[in-house]
C-alpha cells in the first residue's frame, strides 16, 4: 500500500482521510497530513488518526501519492514550496478548475491525476471525477481509482465535461443541502419539529434518488407516478414551477460556469 500524504486539511481532505481510515482499507499510520494551523492540524490528527507533519516540504518526501487538498489559489505557492522534493512523486489533485495541462506545464517529472471529490465521501456515498487525461502509471491509477472506490462512485470525465461535472456533484451537496432547509422550514412553520423535519427531507431524498439509481426511470416519470391528477403533490409541483425552481437550478450552475 502507498503512502498517502495530504497538503491542506480542511473540508475536504478531512472528508477523505476520515472516509479512507473508517474503510478499514488505510492504515492512520500510512497516512499523512500538513495545513499552516498546527494547533488544528494536530487536533485532526487526533480525531482521524492521520500523521501530522510540520511543512510541506517533509510531507512529499515522505508521501508515494500526495493529495493536493489546499485551495486552488494556493496550490502555486505550494508547488514552488515543495519543487526540490516533487520529482518522481505522483500527486492527486482535487481542487476545482485544476486540470492535467495545467500542472504539467508547472511541474515536469512529477505523476499527476485530477480528481474532482464531493463531500458525502465521508459517508460512502461520494462522487470522484477522474479527468480521463493524466499520466499516473496503471498501477498507480488502479490503486487510486481503489482507494477512492472505498468511498463511493469513481466516474472517467473527459477533460472538456470536468468544469461541469465538477459544477453538478462537486458543488451539489450544497444545494441539496439548501433544498432540504428550505423544506424542513416549511415543516417547521406547521409544527414538525426541526430534527423530525430534517429526517423526513434527507430520507425522502435520499430514497428518491436511490428510487432513480435502481429503476433507472426518466425523473419526470417518477414525478408522474406521485402526482395523482387533481392531487396535493400536482399542486405544489406547479407551485414550484411558477416559483422559477427548474430555471433556478439551470441558473445555479451558468453561475458556476462562468467562472470557469
Ligand atoms: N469542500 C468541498 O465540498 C469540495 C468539493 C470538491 C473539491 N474541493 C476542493 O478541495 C480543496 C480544499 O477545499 P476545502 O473546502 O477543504 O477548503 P478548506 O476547508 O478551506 O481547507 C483548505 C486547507 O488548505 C490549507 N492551506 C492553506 N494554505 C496552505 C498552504 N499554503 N499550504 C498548504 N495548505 C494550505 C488550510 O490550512 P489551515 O486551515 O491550516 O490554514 C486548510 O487545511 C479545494 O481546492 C476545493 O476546490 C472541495
Amino acid at each position: 500500500m502507498s503512502k498517502i500524504g495530504f497538503i491542506g486539511m480542511g473540508n475536504m481532505a478531512k472528508a477523505l482521510a476520515s472516509g479512507f481510515i473508517g474503510s478499514g482499507e488505510v492504515e492512520g499510520s500510512q497516512m499523512y497530513a500538513y495545513a499552516p494551523n498546527q494547533d488544528k492540524l494536530l487536533k485532526n490528527a487526533e480525531e482521524i488518526g492521520f500523521i501530522p507533519l510540520k511543512s510541506a516540504s517533509a510531507l512529499v518526501r515522505v508521501s508515494d501519492i500526495i493529495i493536493l487538498a489546499c485551495k486552488p489559489d494556493q496550490i502555486k505557492e505550494v508547488l514552488e514550496e515543495t519543487k526540490d522534493d516533487l520529482a518522481g512523486k505522483s500527486i492527486i489533485s482535487i481542487a476545482a478548475g485544476w486540470t492535467y495541462r495545467m500542472y504539467a506545464e508547472i511541474v515536469k517529472d512529477v505523476r499527476i491525476q485530477c480528481v474532482m471529490p464531493n463531500t458525502p465521501s465521508m459517508v460512502g456515498e461520494g462522487i470522484f471525477l477522474f479527468e480521463e487525461e493524466g499520466n499516473l502509471r496503471p498501477d498507480e491509477l488502479d490503486e487510486v481509482r481503489w482507494i477512492f472506490g472505498t468511498l463511493g462512485l469513481v466516474v472517467t470525465m473527459p477533460k472538456n465535461l470536468m468544469g461541469i461535472g465538477t459544477a453538478i456533484s462537486g458543488c451539489g451537496p450544497a444545494f441539496f443541502d439548501l433544498i432540504m432547509e428550505a423544506f424542513a422550514d416549511a415543516g417547521v412553520k406547521y409544527g414538525l419539529p426541526r430534527d423530525i423535519a430534517y429526517n423526513l427531507i434527507a430520507k425522502t431524498m435520499a430514497g428518491s434518488a436511490k428510487l432513480q439509481l435502481v429503476t433507472g426511470k426518466h425523473p419526470g416519470v417518477l414525478k408522474d407516478d406521485v402526482c395523482s391528477p387533481g392531487g396535493l403533490t400536482i399542486k405544489g409541483v406547479v407551485t414550484l414551477e411558477k416559483n422559477g425552481m427548474r430555471n433556478a437550478c439551470i441558473e445555479c450552475i451558468d453561475a458556476i460556469m462562468k467562472e470557469e
